[in-house]
């Protein structure tokens, strides 16, 4: 995981909307019927008692009052927003999606010495026409846009998190200046936040990256309207995983033997979940622990992780995928497989970032050279429908009981990522009660 993280934004105009509407009964109508309007084109037909995993305890929302209360937003937020509703690009170049498309996920911060490695490991995917590529952006940087307006091999649409500290210079979710800071005593200075677990005060620098993660997977999986109605995975990537020529038939492989060969695997995984490893290279598939780098899955588990909301949103550490592993997933109930090849089809290259200083032994990238080895082997899909799959029981690495590396302690933050699953849901939170008050 990076150093750098995102935030996110709420929405602000409901906030001040809302006592307007109130004042009279017509308001009131007026507003249930903006809501309805909007339902429409946001979430079609939305009913979450019945899709999410039937969870009450983390389903309360009436102790967070429900409504989301999304930041104040700025211009560009604003703008960013508006433009996350442009159709994708490259529609005159490829007007059709192939059946049974896998749509691939890339979210990215301001790397972009990274982002041209992977935009040109992406263009020599075998299939990547037949599919949509969204790039899911953290912050507005123009090299980054000028790498992504570029692609032509395959329709693509960025989206921006409105709510992302880097777009925000004087408030929540940024920087704001009442805020606490590294180890203040909020008392002793008069300041603003609630230190995490190991006594520090919240990094937006930090924040973000959780933020944007969870806010992309709402987004894609209940917003979007490219990405709101696909029935089947949708693929995840980095902007520091480089992608092999093959990895696209083999992902479209695992997923199709998914039923059949691991019927209790949640996911599909391009690489394996030690991410230093190039995998067994034996004649078989490998069931292991999901991880982190080019993974998949379908809209029944984004079901299961969304009613896990606040799990998600609660748990004291900056990192998603340390927060799913220690926390999200060991509240499924059973051990979370992800089913993958013996030889990887993806590789994390960057060595910046990384959190637990691991990247020695890993692929480096230097100045946008990057030495991830692609053999013959690896240009072509490279896995066999008859292999049998090998488990991997042992589950290394983060499990339940870890506390977590903290960076995750502010109330705001946490509102905020639960204001991030439920902004979507909003009518079907929205009850009597919440008009009154
Ligand atoms: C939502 O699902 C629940 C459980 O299946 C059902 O009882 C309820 O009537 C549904 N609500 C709507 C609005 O469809
Ligand atoms: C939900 O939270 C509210 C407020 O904290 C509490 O009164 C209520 O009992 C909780 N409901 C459930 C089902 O836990
Ligand atoms: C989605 O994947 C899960 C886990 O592999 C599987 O149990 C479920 O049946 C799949 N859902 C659909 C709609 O294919």
């Amino acid at each position: 995981m990076g150093f750098y993280r995102k935030t996110r934004v709420k929405d602000a105009a409901f906030r001040r909307v809302l006592p307007v509407v109130l004042v009279t009964l017509l308001g009131v109508l007026f507003l249930i019927f903006l809501l309805k309007t909007s339902s429409v084109s946001d979430i079609v037909t939305w009913n979450s008692s019945e899709v999410d995993e039937p969870s009450p305890v983390n389903y309360n929302l009436s102790r967070f009052n429900v409504k989301p209360k999304l930041p104040k937003q700025t211009k560009l937020s604003n703008s960013l927003q508006k433009r996350n509703q442009l159709p994708p690009r490259n529609l005159d170049l490829f007007p059709n999606l192939a059946k049974d498309h896998i749509i691939i996920v890339l979210y990215v911060h301001n790397r972009p010495q990274y982002l041209q490695v992977v935009i040109q490991s992406l263009s020599k995917v075998e299939g990547i026409s037949e599919t949509l590529l969204i790039v899911s952006h953290d912050g507005y940087f123009e090299e980054m846009n000028k790498i992504i307006e570029s692609i032509r091999f395959c329709q693509v649409k960025q989206i921006f998190t409105p709510y992302s500290p880097h777009l925000y210079t004087d408030g929540f979710p940024g920087v704001s200046s009442g805020d606490c800071k590294d180890k203040d005593d909020a008392s002793k200075k008069h300041c603003k936040g609630n230190p995490d677990q190991y006594g520090n005060h919240r990094s937006p620098k930090i924040v973000s990256l959780k933020h944007h993660w969870w806010w992309m997977m709402n987004t894609v999986w209940d917003s979007l309207e490219e990405t709101r109605d696909h029935s089947g995975h949708i693929l995840f990537i980095e902007e520091d995983h480089f992608i092999f020529p093959n990895a696209y038939r083999n992902i479209q492989l695992l997923t199709a033997l998914k039923p059949k060969k691991c019927p209790n695997c949640y996911a599909t995984n391009l690489a394996p979940s030690d991410v230093l490893s190039k995998g067994e290279q034996w004649e078989s598939l490998i069931a292991e622990k999901m991880g982190n780098v080019g993974y998949a899955f379908n809209r029944t588990v984004w079901r299961k992780i969304h009613s896990k909301a606040r799990n998600f949103c609660f748990f004291d550490d900056y990192n998603w995928d340390i927060t799913m592993w220690a926390t999200v997933f060991p509240s499924f109930g059973a051990p979370v497989y992800t089913l993958r090849g013996p030889r990887r089809s993806a590789a994390h290259f960057g060595k910046c970032g990384l959190h637990q200083g691991q990247g020695e032994r890993g692929a480096c990238i230097d100045n946008g050279a990057v030495n991830v080895e692609v053999e013959e082997i690896d240009k072509v899909a490279n896995i066999k429908s008859d292999w049998k799959v090998h488990v991997i029981r042992r589950q290394e690495g983060y499990q339940a009981g870890f506390k977590g590396w903290g960076g995750w302690g502010d109330e705001r933050d946490r509102r905020l990522c639960l204001d991030f699953a439920y902004m979507y849901h909003f009518r079907d939170t929205l009850s009597s009660s919440d008009l009154k008050s």
